[in-house]
């Protein structure tokens, strides 16, 4: 059965230390392990993924079409310069969730667009990292 995958982009790694005022106090592990639990309610396995390169991303994304059921991704900065990332993801069948831990709309305005938006089934911002779950939730309700 394919899993769900989970990806999250540059500097997600430092979640937790990284302005917490933005980003809160929860580890990725935390929202890995998190992530992961749910999944597992919800019947299915998760993978879960980080990298701070583009390119490695993008792979990970063409990989995702022969074993994920669902993408669930934050791509962190890439999210607004990334037309590789999102032609990636315009190759890949099964739903997409785009999750963002800020609320991007009501930062700084290079923020306000995303690349993936154009092709995420539903993008999620500024639920912290609850937005995680909301988005896990709705791509296996899509399945
Ligand atoms: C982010 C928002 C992006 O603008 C930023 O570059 C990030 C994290 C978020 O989760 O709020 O790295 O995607």
């Amino acid at each position: 059965m394919k899993h769900i995958l989970l990806l999250n982009g540059p500097n997600l790694n430092m979640l937790g230390t990284r302005q917490p005022e933005l980003y809160g106090s929860d580890t990725l592990s935390d929202v890995e392990r998190e992530f992961t639990a749910l999944a597992a309610e919800l019947g299915f396995d998760a993978v879960c993924k980080q990298s701070n390169y583009e390119g490695q991303l993008v792979e990970w994304i063409q990989e995702a079409r022969e074993t994920a059921a669902a993408i669930v991704l934050n791509p962190a900065a890439y999210t607004h310069t990334s037309v590789a990332i999102l032609d990636a993801l315009n190759m890949f069948d099964g739903p997409v969730a785009e999750v963002h831990i800020s609320d991007i709309y009501k930062r700084e305005e290079f923020r306000h667009h995303s690349y993936v938006s154009l092709r995420a089934d539903l993008t999620i911002a500024g639920k912290g990292v609850e937005g995680y779950a909301i988005a896990l939730r709705d791509v296996v309700g899509r399945l």
